[in-house]
């Protein structure tokens, strides 16, 4: 992917006075009394507002907020404004649509440094349908385009896309940049060695990136629910632990690539079993070629992690996606909160430290230790598809740098 033009390369006389359309991700997770959850999206979104607002530009925010179809009150973006307001600074003011007469108002109305927050995008169908029309009017509220929303880019929608088409400059926004720089950027060009971490349930959600990354890395060690899989390929008995049975010979493919480019590819050598899929069931340490019938994998074992930690000690940039066990049940989180504690403990040594969003990064919150890795992607599908080695349209839509 060419290098994308920043929001940075504006200055005070590309941006005062001018209106600036932001799509940012501001899809959090709300309760059911409409409650933010989990305000990182929006947090994540204040240097690029800030950037534009100190440099006189009015700020029209756009976002989506699940996926409604049509207007749905619930999926208003409304209870976001005083989250907002209170970050920024400044009143923040809500439209009751993201097109039509009155928003255009509001947007004439506005100071500079203003903000208004449009009204979730996918309350209108065009949106998802990339439509040119709807973009069009979109992009008629403003006089230049800055893309933030990370968590959105692999999305080709009207908001995300078709817009950068009507509205001239299109950059990125500094969380777009800072997301790009470590999942495209520190993977492309990492220091060495360079060790990657794939955990979750099923090889086939995986298979883009293990393929992928296998291209780049020297260490590649594998956790989670997928690892049944490998082991039933190599012939081992797996109890009752998940395995997708099409997927064996894959598995074996996988492992012959690993061979081929010389990456170190490790199995967890023991893991913990568990007598049935439940936070309470009994559990006890085996070696991961002698799991005993009727019984189910859930987590790596105590050997496996002091492996795994002596094999990172020296790793110089790591990337980390999906969790080493069922960490949502206490008795079966203990792999995963080991990898969250010594990518911690590395970032401190002076390694990089990127978690590829998702999971991983619901465990690195829970775990305390957010602010002790290097990066933490705010984007799910879209940062898988980037370790994929996919391009993502809504970068792709922006002007070359
Ligand atoms: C996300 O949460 O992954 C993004 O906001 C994209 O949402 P979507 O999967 O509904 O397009």
């Amino acid at each position: 992917m060419a290098t994308k033009r920043s929001v940075s390369d504006l200055k005070e006389a590309d941006l005062k006075g001018k209106r600036v359309f932001v799509r940012v991700d501001l899809n959090v997770p709300l309760d059911d009394n409409l409650k933010i959850t989990d305000d990182t999206r929006i947090r994540a979104a204040v240097p690029t507002i800030n950037y534009l607002r100190e440099h006189g530009a009015k700020v029209i925010l756009c976002s989506h907020l699940g996926r409604p179809k049509g207007v749905t009150p619930k999926y208003s973006l409304k209870p976001l404004v005083p989250r907002i307001s209170e970050l920024l600074g400044v009143d923040v003011e809500m439209a009751n649509d993201s097109i039509g007469e009155e928003v255009e108002k509001i947007v004439a109305a506005l100071p500079d440094g203003g903000v208004v927050l449009l009204e979730n995008v996918r309350f209108h169908k065009e949106e998802e349908k990339n439509d040119p029309e709807f973009a069009k009017k979109l992009a008629s509220l403003a006089d230049l385009y800055v893309n933030d929303a990370f968590g959105t880019a692999h999305r080709a929608h009207a908001s995300t896309e078709g817009v950068a088409k009507y509205l001239k400059p299109a950059v990125a926004g500094f969380l777009m940049q800072k997301e790009l720089d470590y999942l495209v950027g520190a993977v492309s060009n990492p220091k060495r060695p360079f060790a990657a971490i794939v955990g979750g349930s099923k090889v086939s959600t995986k298979i883009g990136v293990i393929e992928s990354l296998l291209e780049k890395v020297d260490i590649l060690l594998l956790g989670g629910g997928m690892i049944f899989t490998f082991y039933k390929a190599q012939g081992h008995g797996v109890g009752s632990s998940l395995v997708e049975e099409d997927k064996l010979g894959l598995a074996i493919a996988l492992i012959e690539k690993a061979k081929l480019k010389e990456v170190k590819l490790l199995l967890p050598s023991d893991v913990i079993v568990a007598d049935k899929f439940a936070a309470d069931a009994n559990s006890k340490v085996v070696p991961a070629s002698a799991i005993p019938d009727g019984w189910m994998g859930l987590d790596i074992g105590p050997d496996s992690i002091e492996t795994f930690n002596a094999t990172l000690d020296n790793a110089k940039t790591i990337i980390w996606n999906g969790p080493m066990g069922v960490f949502e049940f206490e008795k079966f989180a203990f792999g995963t909160d080991a990898i969250a504690q010594k990518l911690a403990d590395l970032t401190g040594k002076g390694a990089a430290t990127i978690i590829g969003g998702g999971d991983s990064v619901v465990v690195v919150e829970k775990a305390g230790l957010a602010d002790r890795m290097s990066h933490i992607s705010t984007g799910g599908g879209a940062s898988l598809e980037l370790l994929e080695g996919k391009s993502l349209p809504g970068v792709l839509a922006l002007d070359d740098a």
